[in-house]
């Protein structure tokens, strides 16, 4: 297991949900922890949460020269922790059109894959990327094709940079369902309709908790002979 004092640790999306459970776990095994996101209030709310050393940065993987931005303020980093989101891809195929679904690929896989690019010049050798995918592109839910499209994506880039990038370890974990604020924007029908229609299929029969992500995430990055995985976190989706 690597220890993780003196090893600086960035997660981009640390401010909400599995990222900032991520934060708080890593940081409470003394790494110094970066959290990074679009909205600087999210980010100083996130920072009261975490122990010590943390620090918050604004930046949008969306936008390159942010990206750069970030990563020049921040020297060199051991492990990269990428959980940020997107919602654009949420629906049936009926509902989503080929612009919808660009701009999902654009929120979220192509985002990781310019952080990824951004973060190489400064990531140590001994380091780790993590990516968080979804469960969506593990098995197969009607209504679920955008999700599984752009989360495959992911998948997959994962399992290539792995290769690629060695001796950098890079892993995947793919969360099932997961309470986090995301569904804050559903109305409480709607979210517990979803979460009633889900979770009734699951081995575990509840929706999974940012903490139970934030474990297996620290598993991946302290482990030294991880590499190249893809862990489902999903309660027996699959
Ligand atoms: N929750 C689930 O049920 C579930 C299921 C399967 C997969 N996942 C995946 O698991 C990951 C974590 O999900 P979550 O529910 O914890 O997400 P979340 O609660 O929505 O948090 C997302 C984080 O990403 C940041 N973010 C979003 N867009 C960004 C951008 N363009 N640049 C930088 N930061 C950005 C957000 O902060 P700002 O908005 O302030 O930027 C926030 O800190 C995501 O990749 C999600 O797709 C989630």
């Amino acid at each position: 297991m690597k220890n993780l004092q003196n090893q600086r640790v960035l997660i981009i999306g640390g401010s909400n949900g599995m990222g900032l459970a991520t934060a708080q776990r890593l940081a409470a095994l003394g790494a110094e922890v970066i959290i990074a996101g679009r909205n600087q209030a999210r980010l100083d709310e996130a920072l009261k949460h975490i122990d010590s050393k943390a620090g918050a940065y604004t930046a949008d993987f969306s936008d390159e020269a942010s990206l750069t931005r970030l990563f020049t303020r921040l020297g060199h980093v051991d492990h990269l922790i990428i959980t940020a989101s997107s919602s654009a891809a949420w629906g049936s195929i009926r509902d989503i059109d080929g612009a919808a679904l660009a701009k999902a690929f654009e929120q979220k896989a192509l985002g990781y894959w310019r952080a990824i690019r951004a973060a190489l010049p400064h990531l140590r050798k001994d380091g780790s990327i993590t990516l968080l995918s979804g469960a969506a592109s593990r098995v197969a839910i009607a209504g679920t094709a955008g999700l599984a499209a752009v989360n495959g994506a992911i998948t997959q880039m994962g399992q290539a940079l792995a290769k690629e990038l060695a001796p950098i370890r890079v892993n995947v974990v793919s969360p099932g369902l997961i309470d986090t604020p995301v569904y804050d924007d559903f109305s409480p029908e709607a979210k517990s309709g979803l979460f009633e229609n889900i979770t009734k299929g699951l081995h575990v029969g509840r929706a999974g908790t940012s903490e139970e992500v934030a474990q297996a995430i620290e598993f991946v990055v302290t482990n030294g002979f991880t590499a190249g995985a893809l862990i489902d976190i999903d309660g027996g989706a699959r």
